[in-house]
C-alpha cells in the first residue's frame, strides 16, 4: 500500500469515532484532508465543524460542511487530526503544515482526540521530524538563541523554493528545531512555552492524543493511551 492509501484507510477508519449531533474539530494536513473528504460523506449526521486552518475551513466549506468559529462553541466532542510523529504513550510532534497553534487550541477543548497517522508516524524517541515552534517575528532571533541552547539547531521555515518566511494563519513565523531526542516531552513542551515570544511550541504532550488510528500494511491499528 502507498502512503496515502494508508492515509485514507485511517481516515475512513476515523469517522467510526465521529459523534452524531455533534461538532467535530477537524485538523490539517494530507491525512486530515483525506478525513475531510470522507466526513463530506457524512455531513448530514452531524451538527458541524470548528476548522484548525484556513486551509482545513476552505476544503470543509467546499463540501458543505458548516464551519464554526471556536468562539462560538462551548465543547468540541472530539478532534480528528495527523501527527509528524507519535509515541507508545500518545505524545506527538505536531506542525508540519504549520497548524500547530490552532490545532492546540481546538484540541485543548475537544473531549476525546483522535490521531490518525500512517505507521511511519510512530517512533520510539520524538525529535527526527524537526520540532516546530511558532514565535511572534520580533521575538525571531532571541527565541532561536534559547532553542539552541537547548541543544537543537533552529531553522526559520520559509516558503517552498524561496527565501520569503513563511508566516501562519496568525501572522506568526515557524522555528523548525532539528537534533532534538525528546525523551521527556511534557518537560520539554513546558520548557519552551516558557520561552518569552513562542505562541505555541509543535509537541502534544501534556495532552496527547487519546487514540490513534495507525496505518500499516496488515490494516489500520487502534492504539489508546
Ligand atoms: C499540521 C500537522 C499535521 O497533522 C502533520 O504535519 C501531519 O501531516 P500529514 O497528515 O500531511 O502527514 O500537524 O500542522
Amino acid at each position: 500500500m502507498t502512503q496515502d492509501e494508508l492515509k485514507q484507510a485511517v481516515a475512513r477508519a476515523a469517522i467510526d469515532y465521529v459523534v452524531d449531533g455533534e461538532i467535530i474539530g477537524v485538523g490539517t494536513g494530507s491525512t486530515a484532508n483525506f478525513f475531510i473528504d470522507e466526513l463530506a460523506k457524512i455531513k448530514d449526521r452531524i451538527k458541524g465543524t470548528v476548522a484548525s486552518s484556513e486551509a482545513t475551513a476552505a476544503r470543509l466549506r467546499a463540501h458543505g460542511i458548516e464551519v464554526y468559529d471556536l468562539n462560538e462553541v462551548e465543547s468540541i466532542a472530539v478532534y480528528i487530526d495527523g501527527a509528524d510523529e507519535i509515541t507508545d504513550t500518545g505524545a506527538m510532534i505536531k506542525g508540519g503544515g504549520a497548524a500547530l497553534t490552532r490545532e492546540k487550541i481546538v484540541a485543548s477543548v475537544s473531549k476525546r482526540f483522535v490521531c490518525i497517522a500512517d505507521g511511519s508516524k510512530l517512533v520510539g524517541t520524538m525529535g527526527t521530524f524537526p520540532l516546530p515552534v511558532e514565535v511572534l517575528p520580533m521575538a525571531r532571533a532571541a527565541v532561536m538563541r534559547q532553542l539552541a541552547a537547548l541543544g537543537g539547531q533552529p531553522r526559520v521555515r520559509t516558503v517552498v523554493a524561496s527565501d520569503d518566511i513563511f508566516i501562519t494563519d496568525n501572522g506568526g513565523e515557524i522555528i523548525d528545531v532539528a537534533g532534538l531526542s525528546i525523551t521527556d516531552p511534557v518537560a520539554l513542551e513546558a520548557q519552551i512555552n516558557q520561552i518569552v515570544g513562542v505562541i505555541a511550541v509543535g509537541l502534544f504532550a501534556a495532552r496527547g492524543a487519546d487514540v490513534c488510528l495507525l496505518g500499516t500494511a496488515d490494516g489500520v491499528k487502534t492504539l489508546t493511551f
